[in-house]
């Protein structure tokens, strides 16, 4: 029996005697050895050759891949004279059996003439020393356990980097291991699909693609063929991966006042995604030095904020009947994304169709009138920002409900009020040259979705508010902007297209 076989048949054997539900709390499901032996060749194949060679295997269970990754360097060619390999493992019932392979590996090292050196350590590797220090191996094989963590679980607080809405364990083992590579190193894993789009994953994905070179991805179509041994159903998919030399896909970034200062600009590297944008435009936005601290340091969102963004709820054509041109005793003002301004609600504006009837009928579309920020949905392409929002401050115009028309989006807080500074800070925040310039990095496209400002960087509470304490609820975009340029210290200055 080869290694792999052997430690795939030790690890079968413990996990057999597991209950289903302590096998998925640990994320237990074992590699079956055809799949491990084509991940490492594949692996393998690409590895530059060096003296020593360094194989972490992060969650080993019971070190199938490890076992595949030191068969197949001892099969190459040209070998390595060393091959040290790392192995991490949570369950400490799978100790006795990946010492059983260690001396295996040895053994079948020293048969090769070749020095296997192997450690087993019996802890949490995202919380390891290792998951965190600087890039030290060669080559990273990896099986992740699958499932959802807490937000505010040690893990994810320990590698907040790759953490964007409630995280999966698997992503933050990819990412972490983007990290601990040399460069040059091969990196594969076999996971999930779900990693691949979705914002939950964003971070995660971000962290890879900045670190690694994508070379091959192999994709299982059949839900459970792969794993028949576990019965998982899992979509899953192996990816291989070259972690890039140097700083191919980070830009440093300085600048001076001019040339007297030059001697003193501060680096700063740049996830060239950041700068450059990644639809065919490829805009280069210029960073100036005083943003990048603060764009990188906005950890909120609308949610972490309390807040919910939605569209508005009147479909003019559906509730045609409840529509006027002029105010009625059961009339209540009607906004249309036209009566939305960079800061500025301006209501009425002698539209067609700017009263809505609030009735019975109707009071589902409605919305209270109280503090929110109103945004269009659509601006032309030629607009100066792509936001244009406004704040909405309680009561400014008619009627104890208001409606908004479907091409509006609108951010309130369930259950909960926005107060006025909070209101005229945000929507100052979303109109901001900081915010135009962010999306214009991520996003081709001229139009801004909820998603997307789901998705937006926002700063904490307290800066909004004071961003809002400095404007009138009537301020101009300029005024808007020198207030958030002073709160945030982001210097208003127009990127260079
Ligand atoms: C999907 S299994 C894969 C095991 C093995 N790599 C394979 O391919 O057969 C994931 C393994 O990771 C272990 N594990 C779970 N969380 C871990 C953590 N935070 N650090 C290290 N190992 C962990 C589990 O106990 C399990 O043995």
């Amino acid at each position: 029996m080869d290694m792999i076989s052997l430690a795939h048949e030790n690890g079968f054997a413990v996990t057999r005697e597991l209950r289903r539900v302590e096998q998925k709390q640990l994320g237990q499901f074992m590699t079956p050895p055809a799949i491990a032996r084509a991940m490492a060749v594949r692996a393998c194949s690409r590895l530059s050759l060096k003296k020593t060679v360094r194989v972490l295997d992060p969650a080993a269970g019971a070190g199938v891949l490890a076992a595949a990754a030191v068969q197949e360097l001892l099969l190459q060619d040209e070998r390595p004279e060393q091959i040290c390999v790392q192995m991490f493992e949570l369950d400490g019932r799978l100790r006795p059996i990946l010492k059983q392979l260690a001396d295996r590996m040895r053994r079948e090292g020293d048969r090769a003439g070749i020095n296997v050196k192997v450690g087993i350590r019996i802890e949490d590797f995202l919380l390891s020393d290792v998951a965190c220090d600087k890039p030290q191996f060669d080559l990273v094989v990896a099986n992740p356990p699958y499932f959802k963590l807490n937000k505010k679980d040690e893990r994810a607080s320990q590698h907040l980097y790759a953490v964007y809405g409630q995280p999966n364990i698997y992503g933050l083992f990819m990412a972490a291991c983007s990290r601990v590579l040399n460069p040059g190193g091969r990196w594969c894993f076999i996971t999930p699909r779900s990693w691949t789009n979705g914002p939950y994953f964003s971070q995660a994905r971000r962290q890879m693609l900045l670190r690694l070179h994508i070379d091959a991805m192999h994709v299982f179509e059949s839900r459970q063929d792969h794993f028949t041994d576990d019965e998982v159903l899992q979509e899953a998919m192996i990816t291989w991966a070259t972690a890039r030399s140097g700083n191919a896909n980070a830009i440093e970034v300085s600048t001076s006042a001019g040339i007297r200062d030059l001697g003193e600009s501060v680096l700063h590297t740049v996830p060239a995604c950041e700068i450059i944008s990644e639809d065919a435009h490829n805009i280069i936005s210029l960073p100036m030095q005083e943003s990048l601290p603060e764009t990188r340091s906005f950890q909120a969102t609308l949610a972490s904020h309390g807040l919910k963004i939605s569209t508005g709820p009147v479909v003019a054509f559906r509730a045609a009947h409840h529509l006027s041109g002029v105010p009625k005793p059961a009339t209540v003002p009607l906004l249309w994304m036209q009566h939305v301004q960079h800061m500025r609600i301006s209501w009425p504006i002698n539209k067609k169709r700017e009263h809505i009837t609030a009735n019975a009928e109707t009071a589902w579309m409605l919305v209270p009138n109280a503090n929110m920020i109103v945004l269009r949905r659509f601006s032309p392409k030629e607009d100066i920002r792509r936001i244009t929002a406004a704040p909405y401050i309680g009561g400014s115009i008619p009627g104890n409900v208001l409606g908004l028309e479907n091409h509006t989006n609108y951010i309130y807080r369930p259950g909960g009020l926005i107060n006025a500074d909070e209101a005229k800070g945000l929507a100052a925040f979303l109109n901001s040259f900081y915010v135009d310039s962010y999306l214009r990095r991520v996003s081709g496209n001229t139009q801004v979705n909820a998603a997307d400002l789901r998705g937006l960087p926002l700063p904490s509470l307290s800066a909004l508010i004071e961003i809002g304490r400095r404007i009138s609820a009537a301020s101009t975009l300029m005024q808007a902007d020198a207030a958030v340029d002073h709160v945030l210290g982001v210097r208003q200055k127009v990127g260079v297209a």
